[in-house]
């Protein structure tokens, strides 16, 4: 049977838009969980947290932790976990890792980039009951330098939508399609059953994701689809500023704060 969080997002196709969040810790997650329809524990978190150039230097296991971390903060929305590089090389490992990551963290999903490429990888997992999100466009795992946006060129568009139409027939749930020209985008929005998550795919895709340290203003993201909804960089400067006032003149800890 089809977990619920998962029906009630392939419902909301044509009818109101998926929103979608990443998270990498507790904190974060208990507060996006109560506004997003999915809350997804990234690879990004490579460059977010670790400064790493590339999403394929973080480990299984460190992910493992954060999502772990994660799985504290997630009550309503539907929890998926980005499978890191090298961790679904083919259907053995990808469903030992699947199955590792679903018992230590309880995520409710797992992530895989690529289309007809991995398509027998995908299909063992959903015939062994991993529900899988699936990730085209822009697939940073497999991205050796600078980021390109995707389907400018006509084979470009060919590919894409058929690896689209592949993912949909193997059974994922959702797509995200990661900076995809929006005809394109909304070509493919069109003409899969599933809906499409963008990630800097225009409006037309059914949901929209972001990297929400990028949307807090944590990060210095200067992507053209990053909007910064916040600055709450600044907001802690101005509390770590005020606290360190008071500790310098003794303001801090008064009669109130102390044992
Ligand atoms: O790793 C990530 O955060 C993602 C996105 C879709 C935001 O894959």
């Amino acid at each position: 049977m089809m977990n619920k969080k998962i029906k009630d997002i392939i419902a909301k196709k044509n009818k109101s838009k998926i929103v979608s969040l990443t998270a990498y810790s507790k904190n974060i997650a208990q507060i996006i969980d109560k506004y997003v329809d999915m809350t997804l524990v990234g690879d990004s978190v490579a460059s977010v947290l670790y400064n790493y150039n590339t999403t394929r230097k973080i480990s299984l296991d460190t992910m493992i932790e954060h999502a772990k971390s994660v799985r504290m903060g997630v009550h309503n929305s539907l929890m998926v976990f980005d499978m890191p590089y090298n961790t679904y090389k083919d259907k053995k490992n990808a469903l030992i890792n699947a199955k590792k990551i679903i018992k230590k963290t309880k995520s409710d999903a797992v992530k895989l980039e690529g289309g007809s490429k991995i398509k027998d990888i995908v299909k063992h997992l959903i015939k062994n009951k991993i529900p899988v999100l699936g990730h085209l466009g822009i697939m940073p795992q497999s991205v050796r330098g600078k980021f390109k946006s995707k389907g400018k060129t006509d084979s470009e568009r060919t590919k894409i939508l058929k690896d689209a139409k592949v993912l949909e027939k193997l059974g994922v749930f959702a797509i995200v399609l990661e900076c995809i020209e929006k005809s394109l985008a909304k070509k493919i929005t069109n003409e899969v059953k599933v809906p499409t998550i963008g990630i800097g795919s225009s409006v037309y895709c059914d949901g929209q994701i972001l990297v929400t340290d990028d949307l807090i203003g944590l990060t210095n993201s200067k992507i053209k689809f990053v909007k910064k909804y916040i600055n709450i960089s600044g907001n802690i400067a101005t509390a770590v500023k005020k606290f360190k006032q008071e500790v310098k003149l003794k303001k801090y800890p008064t009669k109130k704060y102390s044992y």
